[in-house]
């Protein structure tokens, strides 16, 4: 997994603007934070906030969650997604859609041992509370912290999304910049009316 590199000739062309408008971010809290919008089994939006965990080796997005939580079983039902991501400092909004694959430590035992490596000890300790999304008990436990060296816990779950559409909407130019790329298209990119 890499945070944002790769071999530059073989990156969509979306990949290098979505560096640039992050990089402009620069430490600002939340620049890492993407909206996940999905399909409940009854066919209703779900939609939440979750942090971007960097590219699979083969360019894939790659989220962390919880496998107790609501979103693995709808999005194994109904695995297509659509994500969105702003940049404030930029004044660029992305709009990416794809396929989400769900990974867990018996199938990729490296990958999750790498994500849960990378974690903080207090990022770590939210798989270690209670069950997310049951009615709310003082006995816990909940921990602050799940310290370096622990073994990675059976509930983390990796998000690959494999994305077939890539929208970039910049609002600094006058018009404003609207561009599309698809998959399917080889990411040729197509200017749109904003
Ligand atoms: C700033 C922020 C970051 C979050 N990051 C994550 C995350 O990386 N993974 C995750 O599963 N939930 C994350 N959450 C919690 C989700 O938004 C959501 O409440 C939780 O995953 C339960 O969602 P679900 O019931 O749709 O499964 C974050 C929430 C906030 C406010």
């Amino acid at each position: 997994m890499s945070t944002d590199q790769g071999p530059a000739d073989l990156l969509p062309p979306w990949r290098a603007l979505l560096r640039g408008a992050r990089q402009r971010e620069g430490r600002a809290p939340g620049s890492g934070w993407l909206q996940l919008a999905s399909v409940a089994h009854d066919g209703t939006p779900r939609v939440r906030t979750l942090v971007f965990r960097g590219w699979s080796p083969s360019g894939e997005l790659e989220l962390l969650t919880d496998a107790r939580s609501e979103k693995p079983a709808e999005l194994m039902h109904q695995p297509q997604v659509e994500l969105c991501w702003l940049f404030r400092k930029a004044r660029e909004q992305f709009r990416l859609r794809g396929a989400a694959r769900l990974i867990t430590p018996e199938q990729d035992p490296a990958a999750l041992a790498d994500h849960w490596r990378r974690l903080s000890p207090s990022g770590r300790s939210v798989w270690a509370w209670p069950d997310p999304g049951q009615l709310f008990s003082e006995a816990g436990p909940w921990p602050r912290e799940v310290v370096d060296g622990e073994p990675v816990s059976p509930h983390l779950v990796l998000l690959r999304i494999h994305l077939s559409q890539v929208e970039q909407l910049d609002l600094k130019p006058h018009p404003h910049c609207r561009r599309c790329w698809q998959r399917q298209d080889h990411w040729r990119e197509r200017r749109l009316n904003p």
